[in-house]
């Protein structure tokens, strides 16, 4: 009995003790902690300066700083490390969202390359940027479903679709944190959760997301970027179903605590928490702090919520410490992670900024985001004038064809400007090699001007050249957070601009900058070709240059569906079909006047467009043309739970032109009948794929029940709001292409049974 006793003593004791060193340090550290201690691990303060109240926080032992880098970083780290009651070292953060020095593409951008590995790439060479200035902790990548343009932080989002954000969010992660036992530099996946569904496309706003599209829509990304390894993910501004996400028990404890048994680190956004009392879901400050605590928030940004009213919450009982020591435990273990305890300080004296890897991987990304939305067969520019075998007479002009900051987009604090390349410096470069005539059009810098005389010296320039350039879209001031749009055109006087240029007969090139779509249907039948580039960072002009010169062919599909007008927000290409779907639209101008009310179609589109977009989301030419064949299956019977458990599509893409180029086949299947209403197309694959002039390639893709999932209520469609909720796929007929892009292709079918 004696030995089996201390046997059961043993067990139990090694069943209590946490089995990972780590947690064994953290538990020795929290035991020595006082309660203002823990609290000051659970805030973050905002860097910039040295401050007396700064150095006395970091004594008291602050958790994290933002926006302080380099040597003052390392200063204040010093006074964490030496001068605090227990050394914890701190954790810096930044908005690294698409480059430190050196700038990639906006994540818009990023993501119409449908390239996870170079996105992935240019994280890596960010964070080896970033970590040179101390920065171990980035609040990137944003992962919110963004279907509204005139939100401003689409820019910085992967746009429209689940699959290809939680895909590019996921191989952001990957990269930043890198593959290594210590992590380089924490991800920080945001914003949790439906931020992008934000009423009228505006910021801090109303969100209304029934619990099923959250799972269904929003929740996917988070949960592909968390198990990527996201050491940390942030908290939105938006209220959602009437609860702000900062106190929001249901998302942050149910579903990531609960269910997903996340144990990394949330944070709050800046002063989130303090936003809460003007949603008005609470009176003041201390009851948000009560409310954050209670939604397990366990690191605040800036609101000073918890320095002020967390002592007192516990010490009248209304917070247990107990709740603190897990807020505490995961911070630490972010700050174990990253190796902080072994190597707190990491500012260089001599950093590498903007290496040649950095600088030509981020023009390679550069190239890969444009989308050639249109091609009356002006590009590639060809370079010698046919008939007096002379360089072609080129005129670059338009508001973003020299902005060494414009250019950039937004989120981007660190860039050196000097060091970006303009489309106007590159084409300077090609005249000097002889191989173009350049006229340049200087003058007018910003999108929003609006210049007579930029207009009448554009024309007699123009008459000049055989080719015009015209670098337009929006500053970059014009998108990002706060940064709505009521109006998605071109800002200032260039669609102007561009009529006067067609206006001289000579072929006009149009290459949009811009942080967003914008409804320029107008403008793009107005010229010759359009290259929509997004703003695409340090390199973006040799890469738009090697564009319209045909040294790289475009690749860019859209990542999210263009509207003709912001009349039909919101649009997406994986819409349900609703109970009329539009096959053959009666429009506006064919109505006769006095038409009787119900003499014509009675389907769901607008009268002036149709159902149509202006381009669909999957969409981009290239310099060749593609021959998509009929996609094949392994089967037309995929039965449930049998093993093997999948069915491979297959589908021969041809290139039918004169250059190679490339593909981006992409995987879209339909559920046709669902106990919830199911999308009209959902993209579950996409392969990029090189393929030399008149050849051939087969490309495959292996479909199995998870592909057919979807969440809906286990009961069927008893909407109860305690209604527990499946993942789990149905039995009947499913389509499925290999297409394209989302708006093209025939489908083959097949049953799951
Ligand atoms: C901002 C943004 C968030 C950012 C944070 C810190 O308000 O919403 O994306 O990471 O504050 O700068």
């Amino acid at each position: 009995m004696k030995h089996f006793l201390s046997i059961l003593a043993l067990l139990t004791l090694v069943a209590c003790q946490p089995k990972d060193p780590v947690e064994r340090k953290i538990d020795r550290l929290i035991a020595q902690m006082t309660l203002d201690e823990k609290i000051a691990q659970m805030t973050q303060l905002s860097g910039g300066q040295i401050t007396e109240n700064l150095e006395n926080q970091v004594r008291a032992g602050l958790g994290s700083m933002l926006n302080s880098m380099g040597e003052e970083a390392d200063y204040y780290q010093r006074i964490a490390v030496e001068e605090s009651r227990l050394g914890i070292p701190m954790i810096f953060a930044r908005d690294v969202i698409h480059g430190y020095r050196t700038i990639y593409p906006i994540p818009l951008g990023q993501a119409a390359t449908f390239d996870l590995a170079l996105v992935e790439e240019a994280a890596r060479l960010t964070a080896q940027e970033a970590m040179q200035a101390g920065i171990r902790w980035t609040f990137s990548p944003m992962v919110d479903i963004s279907r509204d343009p005139r939100w401003g932080r689409i820019a910085e989002s992967y746009g429209e679709d689940t699959y290809l954000a939680s895909e590019m969010g996921a191989a952001t992660v990957r990269g930043y944190q890198g593959k290594d036992s210590i992590v380089q530099m924490a991800a920080c996946v945001k914003h949790f959760v439906g931020y992008g569904a934000s009423e009228g496309g505006r910021d801090y706003n109303t969100t209304w997301i029934p619990e099923v599209q959250l799972r269904e829509t929003y929740l996917p990304p988070f949960k592909a970027a968390l198990d990527a390894g996201s050491l940390s993910l942030m908290c939105s501004f938006n209220d959602l179903n009437g609860v702000p996400l900062s106190a929001n028990k249901h998302l942050m404890k149910d579903i990531l605590r609960d269910e997903w048994q996340y144990d990394g680190l949330l944070v709050s956004d800046y002063a989130s928490s303090e936003n809460m009392i003007k949603h008005g879901n609470c009176a003041d400050l201390k009851e948000a702090t009560l409310l954050s605590i209670n939604a397990q928030m366990e690191m605040d940004m800036e609101s000073h919520a918890y320095l002020l009213h967390l002592k007192d919450l516990v010490k009248e009982g209304a917070v247990k410490e107990d709740l603190l020591d897990v807020c505490v435990r995961n911070i630490l273990r972010m700050k174990f992670r990253l190796g902080l305890f072994d190597n707190p300080y990491c500012a260089l004296e001599t950093p590498n900024y903007y290496n040649s890897e950095s600088l030509a991987t981020t023009q390679r990304l550069a190239e890969e985001s444009a989308v050639l939305l249109k091609n009356n067969g002006i590009l590639p520019l060809n370079t010698k004038h046919s008939s007096q075998n002379t360089p072609m007479t080129v005129l670059v002009c338009g508001p973003l064809a020299d902005s060494q900051h414009d250019q950039n987009g937004t989120w981007c604090f660190d860039k050196v400007d000097s060091a970006t390349v303009t489309p106007l410096m590159s084409f300077r470069q090609w005249a000097k090699e002889g191989k173009i005539r350049l006229i340049e059009q200087p003058g007018k810098h910003w999108s929003r001007e609006v210049s007579e005389a930029n207009i009448e010296q554009l024309k007699r320039l123009a008459k000049q050249a055989e080719v015009v350039l015209y670098f337009g879209g929006e500053e970059s001031i014009l998108s990002g957070e706060a940064r709505c749009r009521a109006h998605l055109d071109l800002p200032g006087d260039q669609s102007e601009q561009l009529r006067t240029l067609k206006a001289t007969g000579k072929p006009v090139v149009l290459t949009v900058m811009a942080g967003r779509p914008l409804c320029i249907g107008a403008d793009i039948d107005a010229v010759d070709a359009v290259l929509y580039a997004f703003h695409g960072g340090t390199m973006q002009g040799p890469a738009l240059a090697n564009l319209i010169m045909g040294k790289v062919a475009p690749s860019g599909r859209l990542p999210v569906t263009f509207p003709q007008a912001e009349g039909q927000i919101p649009i997406y290409y994986n819409k349900k079909n609703s109970g009329r779907p539009t096959y053959n639209p009666v429009l506006y101008d064919d109505i006769p006047v006095g038409a009787a009310q119900f003499s014509i179609g009675a389907d769901s589109y607008w009268l002036e467009y149709g159902d149509k977009p202006l381009y669909p989301f999957g969409y981009g030419l290239t310099y060749t043309t593609f021959e998509y064949g009929p996609v094949t299956l392994s089967d037309t019977i995929l039965l449930q739970a049998s093993s093997p458990h999948r069915l491979i599509a297959t589908c021969t893409i041809k290139n039918t032109g004169h250059c190679e180029a490339v593909a981006i086949p992409q995987l879209y299947i339909r559920d046709l009948v669902g106990a919830l209403t199911r999308p009209v197309r959902e993209l579950k694959g996409f392969q990029r794929v090189s393929i030399p002039a008149g050849e051939s390639r087969t490309v495959t893709f292996e479909i199995t029940e998870e592909e057919l999932a979807y969440w809906h209520l286990a009961d069927g469609i008893t909407l109860g709001a305690d209604g527990a909720y499946a993942f789990s796929a149905e039995k009947g007929d499913f389509h499925v292409w290999i297409a394209p892009n989302s708006a093209e292709g025939e489908p083959a079918k097949f049953a799951l049974r």
